[in-house]
C-alpha cells in the first residue's frame, strides 16, 4: 500500500515549509510500526554488480526482503536511472507505507564528469569555483537518481601520511571552512526539493583526519584547544550553510569511538549547533565499536550508537536487528527512535520524494544532462585554476610554441585513468585527458617523443593491493635517458598514480613511489632542462628535485581535462594562480607539519651550534613549500599595509594593503591576511589565516584590497568550547604565502 499523503503533490504546500513537513512526518510517523521506524534508520549498500533490478542470493536476499517489509529506509551505491528506479519501485510499491528510499552515494568530486580532487579544487582558492563544481556534481548525479552524497569531506588534516587528504580542503580550519560552505551550497542549491540538487554529508564527524601517524582508521587523540579550533569549525560552518546530513566517523576521539559519541553528536552537533538534519554512521563504524573494544556485541553497538545520536546505520546490520528489543527491554527509550525517524522524514520530505519519488528518475534527463560539454569546460577551467607552479628557474615556463624538441617522460604523462584521482566510482577508467593528448592536441608547432619510463604500477591497477607494490624494475630508465639526451626540454610527469591515495591508501614515505625518483636523476644527468609535473593527492617530499629541476608544477589529479590543464599552464595561455592548502614537508619526519604552529618555550634555533632550542638536529622546522605559497609567470608585490583600528567605536578593524604586479604579464594573485593574537588566556598559534582575497592585476598595475576584521576573526575558543574575544596586541601579516613578513599591529581592548 502506498502511504495516503506520500504522493500528493500540492504546489501550494512547498516543501520548504517547516512547519508543515513536521507536520506531515508526525502524521506518517502515527503510521509506522516500530519495525518501519527502525526501518528508516536502516542503510543498506546496493547490489553493487548487478546487471538486472533485482538482487538474488545469501544477504541480497534478505536486503529485497527487508526492502519490501519497509524496513530501509535507504540505499547507498545504487546509481543510474534504471537501478534507482527498480529498487525505489519496490520500496513504493511493495513495502506496507510506500516511504521512499533516500538514495547516497559518495559524489566526491563529479559523478561522470570529474573535477579535480578536492585538495587540488581546493588550491584554486576559488571559493565560486569550487561551489560551482559541486553544482555541477550535483546536477550530474541528480539526473543518475542519485538524491544525496556523502560529501563534503571537511576533516582538517596535518599529514600527508594519511591517504584522504586527497578528499579534503587541506590544514586549515578557516580556508576548510569557506569550502565547506561552498561545496555545501553547490550541492544543495536553493532548493534542495529541484530535482537537480542533492542533500550534502559533512564528514567524518570528527577527528579523523588526525589518525596517530597518519594510519587511516587509527586513534585520534586530540586536546579540546586542537578540537574546537582546528577540527571542528568546518563542521560548524557546514551547519550554518544548512547541510542536511553529517556523517561520523570510524575513529576513536579521545577515547570514545565517534559513532558512539554522545558529546559530539547529541551536546555539540544538535544541540549546541541546533543541527535539524540527520546523521549517518560510516560504513559498519557502529558494528566497529566491538573492534574498538568499546561494545561487547552488536546489541551494545546499536545501543551506544543510537544513545549518541547517529540515526542511520550504514551497512552494519546491528540497528536493524536490534534496537526493536533494545525498545521493547527498555534499554533504548523509544523518544530516541523517533527523534532519528523525524529527521531522517524530514529530510526526504524536503528532498520531495514524497511528492514524486521518482522525480530524479528521468531517463531522457539522465542522457541529455550527464557528461555536457559545459561540464566539460568548467572542469578544465577549474583545472587550470588548480594547479600551483612550485619553482619556475630562469623562466623557463612557459614552454615555447615552436622548435622545440620536447622529451615527454613518465608513465602517468599517458595514463587516461589516473588523472581522475580516487573516488571516481561512477566514472570511466580511461576517461581522462592524458598529458600525452593535452601536449599533442594544443596548437603548437614542437616534436614531441613519449618514453614510458619506469612502471609506477604493476598493471592497470583495479585493486588497492596492487597499489602498495610500486614496481622495483628499472627497465624503461635507459629509454627515457635516450630520448631526453636529443631533447631541448623535458617535461616528466612524476608521483602518486590517482589510486595511491585516497582511504586506506596511507604512506610510510612521501617520496616518489617506485623507481621514479632514480629515473629523474637519470634523466637530469644528461638534460637538466627538465620541467617536473608532479601527479599526486598529497604532498610529497621532493627535496632533491627542489635543489636541481628548474621548473616544477604541482597538478595534483586534475579530473577528466587534467591533460589539458596542464598543456594550457606549460604553454602559458594560463598563468598559474594555484596556493597550496597544505604544507609540503621536506622529510617525513616533520610531520604533522602546519604554518599555524604554536610557539614553544624555546621557539627558534638561535644559531647554527645551538642545541636547547625546538628545532630538529638533521632537519630544519620549515617547510619545502609553506601552506599558502605558489608563484606566477608574473610577480606581485606588496606595500602600504595600513591599519584602521575601529573596534572600540564600531567594533571592527579595517586593514588595507596595495598588491602590485610588477611582472610583464596579467596574472591572479590570492593576497592572505594572517593573524597573531600576541598574548592569550589560551595560547594561539604563530598566525592564522583569516582573510584572503583574488585579484587579477596586468602588468604594472596597482590594487587596494580591503579586509574586515570582527570579533569573528579575532576570537579563539577556549577548552570548554567557548568564543573568546581577549584584549590585547594582534600582528597582522599580508603577503601572497603563510611566511610573509609584511607585518602591521594593533591593540584592542574589549569591554
Ligand atoms: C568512507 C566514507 C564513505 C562510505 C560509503 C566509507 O568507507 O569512510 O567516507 O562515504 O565508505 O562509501
Amino acid at each position: 500500500m502506498v502511504f495516503a499523503g506520500a504522493c500528493s503533490s500540492d504546489p501550494n504546500t512547498p516543501n520548504k515549509n517547516t512547519d508543515l513537513i513536521d507536520a506531515k512526518v508526525d502524521s506518517l510517523m502515527s503510521l509506522m510500526t516500530l519495525e518501519e521506524k527502525i526501518g528508516q534508520m536502516n542503510q543498506y549498500s546496493g547490489f553493487m554488480d548487478f546487471t538486472g533490478p533485482r538482487p538474488k542470493e545469501g544477504q541480497q536476499a534478505k536486503k529485497l526482503e527487508h526492502l519490501k517489509k519497509g524496513w530501509v529506509g535507504s540505499m547507498l551505491n545504487v546509481h543510474g536511472v534504471e537501478n534507482v528506479m527498480a529498487v525505489q519501485k519496490i520500496a513504493v510499491e511493495e513495502s506496507r507505507l510506500g516511504i521512499p528510499l533516500i538514495m547516497g552515494f559518495d559524489v566526491i568530486h563529479g559523478y561522470k564528469t570529474i573535477s579535480p580532487i578536492p585538495l587540488a579544487e581546493t588550491a584554486s582558492w576559488n571559493l565560486e569555483a569550487i561551489q560551482k563544481s559541486a553544482e555541477m556534481a550535483a546536477e550530474e548525479a541528480s539526473a543518475a537518481g542519485i538524491h544525496w552524497t556523502f560529501a563534503p569531506m571537511v576533516d582538517i588534516s596535518r599529514d600527508a601520511r594519511w591517504g584522504r587528504v586527497m578528499e579534503g580542503a587541506g590544514e586549515d580550519p578557516y580556508l576548510g571552512s569557506l569550502v565547506a560552505k561552498a561545496r555545501v551550497k553547490g550541492f544543495q542549491g536553493d532548493d534542495l526539493s529541484a530535482p537537480n540538487t542533492l542533500a550534502a554529508t559533512a564528514k567524518h564527524f570528527a577527528g579523523y583526519g588526525f589518525a596517530e601517524s597518519g594510519k587511516d582508521y587509527n586513534t585520534v587523540d586530540i586536546g579540546t584547544s586542537t578540537l574546537h579550533n582546528m577540527v571542528n569549525p568546518p563542521f560548524k560552518a557546514a551547519v550554518e550553510a544548512d547541510v542536511k546530513t553529517f556523517m561520523n566517523a570510524f575513529n576513536v576521539l579521545n577515547g570514545i569511538p565517534a559513532t558512539g559519541n554522545k558529546y559530539l553528536q547529541r551536546d555539540l552537533l544538535k544541540n549546541q549547533w541546533d543541527f535539524k538534519g540527520f546523521v549517518v554512521s560510516d560504513w559498519d563504524s557502529v558494528g566497529e565499536m566491538i573492534a574498538h573494544g568499546f561494545a561487547k556485541d552488536g546489541r551494545a553497538a546499536a545501543k551506544y550508537a543510537v544513545s549518541a545520536g547517529s540515526d542511520m546505520d550504514m551497512e552494519s546490520y546491528h540497528y536493524i536487528e536490534q534496537l526493536a528489543s533494545l525498545v521493547e527491554d527498555g534499554e533504548v527509550s523509544e523518544d530516541l527512535i523517533n527523534d532519528a525517524v523525524k529527521r531522517i522524514l524530514k529530510v526526504k520530505f524536503e528532498l520531495g520524494l514524497f511528492d514524486n519519488p521518482y522525480q530524479y528518475c528521468d531517463e531522457k534527463r539522465e542522457k541529455e544532462v550527464i557528461g555536457q560539454q559545459k561540464f566539460h569546460d568548467q572542469v578544465f577551467d577549474l583545472a587550470k585554476q588548480s594547479i600551483v607552479l612550485l619553482k619556475n628557474e630562469n623562466n623557463l615556463l612557459p614552454l615555447k610554441k615552436s622548435g622545440q624538441k620536447i622529451a615527454l617522460i613518465g608513465e602517468l604523462a599517458a595514463d587516461k585513468t589516473s588523472p581522475l584521482g580516487n573516488w571516481i566510482i561512477a566514472a570511466e577508467d580511461n576517461s581522462a585527458v592524458s598529458v600525452l593528448e593535452g601536449l599533442e592536441k594544443y596548437d603548437a608547432t614542437n616534436e614531441i617523443t613519449f618514453e614510458n619510463g619506469v612502471k609506477l604500477v604493476t598493471s592497470q591497477p583495479t585493486f588497492a593491493q596492487e597499489l602498495k607494490i610500486n614496481n622495483t624494475d628499472s627497465a624503461g630508465i635507459a629509454e627515457a635517458v635516450a630520448s631526453a639526451k636529443n631533447a631541448d626540454v623535458v617535461v616528466m610527469v612524476l608521483g602518486e598514480h590517482g589510486r595511491q591515495s585516497g582511504e586506506g591508501r596511507s604512506r610510510t614515505s612521501l617520496d616518489l613511489p617506485g623507481l621514479q625518483q632514480q629515473m629523474l636523476e637519470a634523466v637530469y644527468e644528461v638534460n637538466p632542462n627538465i620541467v617536473l609535473v608532479l601527479n599526486n593527492g598529497r604532498p610529497l617530499t621532493i627535496n632533491w628535485a627542489d635543489k636541481h629541476i628548474p621548473a616544477i608544477v604541482e597538478a595534483w589529479q586534475l579530473g577528466s581535462q587534467a591533460g589539458n590543464a596542464i598543456a594550457s599552464v606549460l604553454y602559458g595561455d594560463y598563468n598559474p594562480s594555484g596556493k597550496l592548502p597544505m604544507s609540503f614537508p621536506k622529510n617525513v619526519g616533520q610531520i604533522p607539519l602546519y604554518y599555524n604552529y604554536k610557539s614553544t618555550g624555546r621557539p627558534a634555533p638561535k644559531g647554527e651550534n645551538e642545541v636547547f632550542w625546538s628545532t630538529y638536529i638533521d632537519s630544519s622546522n620549515d617547510p619545502l613549500y609553506p601552506f599558502g605559497y605558489g608563484l606566477s609567470y608574473t610577480n606581485f608585490d606588496y606595500k602600504n599595509l595600513t591599519i584602521d583600528n575601529r573596534y572600540k567605536e564600531e567594533g571592527k578593524v579595517l586593514v588595507s594593503v596595495e598588491v602590485q604586479n610588477t611582472g610583464k604579464r596579467e596574472g591572479i594573485e590570492t593576497a592572505q591576511l594572517y593573524l597573531q593574537d600576541e598574548y592569550a588566556s589560551v595560547t594561539r598559534p604563530v598566525r592564522e589565516l583569516k582573510g584572503f582575497k583574488q585579484v587579477e592585476l596586468a602588468p604594472g598595475e596597482i590594487k587596494t584590497i580591503e579586509f574586515e576584521l570582527t570579533n569573528a576573526e579575532l576570537g579563539f575558543y577556549d577548552n570548554d568550547g567557548e568564543w573568546l574575544v581577549e584584549s590585547g596586541s594582534f600582528h597582522i601579516y599580508l603577503g601572497g604565502d603563510s611566511t610573509s613578513q609584511l607585518k602591521q599591529s594593533f591593540q584592542i581592548t574589549v569591554k
